[in-house]
């Protein structure tokens, strides 16, 4: 006989709350001052880690993010560091093991464009865009599987021993003329996380990659902010629809949450079909 409401001591059933799938986890998000950096930022204070917010250059956004980070009842702090050079990347890392003790999360995100025709690209932009997006990365997730190893997995807080997520791009798989430098980086950047998946998986630590497609951010303003521009792009897009960094977001809390654990080297593509190469619908 089913019991009444009654017998259960309540007759309403609690509030449902969105649960916390990253209670009591330290993360790292670079880039975190705006776009997608900033959304993932923003879901993870939600989903109830702790968050340093990296960024280089809009100190005051920053402190935007870390104010509403602090609002869910998080730990936040704004840090500044150029995730390309190696002194400010070891700062930024011995800066969060004071204040926070130690690292869960780190998302590489980082990035940006330096956009020319190959024939007249400085060596200025393609060292600029390697270094933050690619040796950036690697510079970030030297120190973090450092602290992974030394402290192995700690199980009130996860099941893994630490979790990094690559901000990739479709421009690891789709070549792009005008931006060799951009998706060389991504090329490479999917390549490091999946060596570097392979060889730290024994140790109970997930690398995996995000490659977004077109997301509305500062990044790619022109291709979306004339009605004739955005009809363009829609034209890449088979779901007819701009991503939005929330989009993103929603994905790194659940790579970054055990409900991924067996989600190892793999790159989630969130292009809205992107990949599909929508030319061929009717071509080809
Ligand atoms: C680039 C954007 C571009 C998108 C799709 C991203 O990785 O940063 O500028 O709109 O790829 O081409």
């Amino acid at each position: 006989m089913a019991l009444s409401p009654a017998a259960h001591g309540n007759a309403q059933p609690p509030p449902r709350r969105a649960p916390k799938v990253l209670a009591g986890q330290k993360a790292l998000v670079t880039g975190a001052s705006s776009g997608i950096g900033r959304a993932i930022a923003l879901a993870f204070g939600q989903a109830g880690a702790d968050v340093v917010v990296n960024y280089v250059a809009n100190a005051r956004q920053a402190e935007e993010v870390v104010e509403e980070i602090r609002r869910c009842g998080r730990k936040a702090y704004a840090h500044q560091a150029d995730v390309s050079q190696e002194d400010d990347v070891g700062e930024m890392f011995r800066r969060m093991m004071a204040e926070f003790g130690t690292i869960d999360i780190l998302v590489n995100n980082a990035g940006l464009q330096r956009d020319a025709p190959f024939h007249e690209m400085t060596l200025s932009q393609w060292n600029a865009v390697i270094g933050v997006n690619l040796t950036g990365q690697f510079l970030c997730a030297r120190e973090a599987i450092g602290e992974f190893l030394r402290r192995g997995v700690a199980p009130s807080v996860s099941v893994a021993a630490g979790k990094i997520i690559c901000m990739s791009s479709v421009h690891q798989e789709i070549p792009w003329a005008g931006h060799p430098n951009y998706a060389a980086s991504k090329g490479g950047v999917m390549m490091m996380m999946r060596s570097l998946a392979q060889e730290v998986a024994p140790h109970r630590i997930r690398v995996n990659g995000i490659a977004p497609g077109a997301i509305r951010t500062a990044i790619n303003t022109a291709a979306w902010e004339t009605q004739e521009a955005y009809q363009k792009l829609l034209t890449l897009i088979p779901y007819q629809r701009i991503g939005q960094p929330e989009d993103v977001a929603r994905a790194a809390v659940w790579l970054a949450s055990d409900d991924s654990d067996y989600v190892v080297g793999a790159t989630l593509f969130i292009d809205g079909g992107m990949t599909l190469y929508p030319g061929f619908t009717t071509a080809g």
